[in-house]
């Protein structure tokens, strides 16, 4: 309770203080604000959730206890309000030294006419209100798609292209503030495009020679569509990597992290026009962390709360929504490795070539406390006979456990297409929580191999990078 106390008056002071300072300031007390919120209102919501018929079995326990479902709408709840009262203090400036007339209670007069000289104080940057209010208005569509879909149980290939509905403000915005559509060649794709547009000059085609000092691609409404893509995948792709306790908060807290170090990259590396971009970034990351940290401490083994697809869309969107207003949507993709790689392996049985059973997470068994791979019975559900010799593949390269009927040949059954069933496969039963921090630290490991690649790989692959050569 005391550290609690303590925690608020940090929390308040840190506010208060952001106003002599940064906006990034402001964001670490909401953040503490967040998280002691969320951890109040989690144990006490709970019964209520329950009553109203939103819970769900832990499958993975003796027992199979009840536990309240969609409790991740407390924490996606508590960042909208913290989005809401966070306005004033990012635009504090503008506000309070020039659109309200009261401003002059911080500034001297000399100071005052100071900054009126200046455009960038006395033009309120209606743009990077816009940026804020589209992410806000994405994110409450979002919350209300999870919430639909814990109530109703919506069918996944009813609700999977949804969140690009929700994407539609975002994209306006990128089209009227931004509108890069570019995406930079590689630079031995950039040699090779050359030298055949100019062998073929030579040879006396009608070959644009221009093509020679070629250095971007513009996607024009390509880009558009990945932006879209991108705001269906990051949602759907956490939450189909899920179904141990606290792996669906955790990956996102990680996805979080790794965020917030490419963004202190920028931050103290990069150009003013890249921090914009990445001070938009941490102001939205920190608070989510806040409310993500509280809703893991109740929903980490053994969970006491389930965290429901709200707060796997809600998270997934965070991630999209930073990284289209943040303008790098393609770097933010790289730390999905992880995910990217689970649909990959998924789809198979996303896309009914192999049976995909209601739940895939691993199977729990009560006598030794385990998990063990949870498997898809193929002798009931033959899969489409064009697959079966890439599952025999699978097989023999241990990224499947298939079960074959030595005498027949005919296959039995193979483990879920699942990365959690694939560690399973690969290292033996293990205990639910081992399991999730394996899957955890492997997920940082490769998130921080992605941006140093990023940034050092890149550089020279791209012979350019926006960290080190626009100063
Ligand atoms: C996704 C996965 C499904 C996985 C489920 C687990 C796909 C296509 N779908 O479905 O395979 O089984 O998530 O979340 O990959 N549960 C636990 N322990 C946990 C978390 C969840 O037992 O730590 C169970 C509970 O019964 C809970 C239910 O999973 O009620 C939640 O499932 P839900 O989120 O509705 O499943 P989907 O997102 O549709
Ligand atoms: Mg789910």
């Amino acid at each position: 309770m005391v550290c609690k106390i303590l925690l608020c008056f940090l929390a308040v002071g840190l506010i208060y203080y952001s106003r002599y300072s940064s906006v990034v300031v402001a964001a670490f007390g909401f953040s503490i604000f967040g998280y002691i919120v969320t951890d109040y209102l989690i144990p006490r919501v709970g019964p209520s959730f329950i009553k109203i018929g939103l819970f769900g079995k832990d499958l993975s326990k003796v027992g199979k206890p009840v536990l309240p479902e969609c409790i991740g709408a407390v924490s996606a709840t508590v960042y909208l309000f913290i989005m809401f009262f966070y306005i004033p203090f990012i635009f504090y400036r503008y506000l309070v030294t020039v659109t309200s007339g009261g401003g002059q209670r911080d500034v001297t007069v000399d100071q005052w006419q100071q900054q009126q000289q200046h455009t960038q104080y006395s033009v309120f940057p209606h743009s990077r209100l816009s940026e804020y209010l589209s992410s806000t208005l994405c994110l409450e569509s979002t919350i209300l798609l999870g919430i639909a879909d814990d109530l109703f149980d919506i069918r996944w290939r009813h609700k999977f292209f949804l969140p690009a509905v929700a994407a539609i403000p975002l994209l306006v915005v990128y089209y009227i503030d931004f509108g890069v559509t570019s995406v930079l060649v590689p630079g031995f794709v950039k040699d090779l495009i050359s030298k055949t547009a100019l062998f073929l000059h030579n040879k006396g085609l009608p070959v644009d020679i221009s093509l020679r000092d070629i250095t971007s691609i513009d996607l024009k409404g390509f880009y558009y569509i990945y932006m879209a893509s991108m705001a269906i995948f990051c949602p759907n792709s956490i939450n189909i990597l899920a179904g141990i306790n606290g792996l669906e908060v955790g990956q996102s807290i990680v996805l979080g992290f790794l965020a917030l170090i490419n963004d202190t990259l920028y931050m103290t590396l990069g150009s003013e026009l890249t921090k914009n971009s990445h001070r938009f970034s941490i102001v939205l990351i920190i608070p989510f962390l806040g409310v993500s940290l509280a809703l893991f401490k109740w929903n980490k083994w053994p969970a006491k709360v389930f965290v429901g697809d709200t707060y796997c869309y809600f998270a997934g969107m965070v991630f999209a929504v930073v990284g289209i207003q943040g303008h790098f949507a393609k770097t933010m993709l790289l730390l999905f490795i992880p995910q990217i790689i689970n649909f990959m392996y998924s789809v198979p049985q996303l896309f009914n070539m192999v049976f995909c059973p209601r739940h895939r997470l691993p199977k729990f068994n009560e006598t030794d406390g385990l998990l063990y791979p949870s498997r898809a019975n193929l002798k009931e559900n033959p899969p489409k006979s064009f697959f079966v010799p890439i599952l025999k593949l699978l097989g023999i390269c241990h990224l499947i456990d298939l079960e074959i009927d030595e005498k027949t040949g005919q296959l039995l059954s193979c483990s879920n297409m699942t990365i959690i069933n694939l560690m399973l496969v690969w290292f033996g039963p293990m205990r639910e929580d081992k399991l999730c921090n394996l899957i955890l630290a492997c997920q940082f490991m490769i998130g921080v191999a992605a941006i140093i690649l990023r940034h050092f790989i890149g550089s020279i692959i791209f012979q350019h990078d926006n960290l080190w050569t626009i100063k």
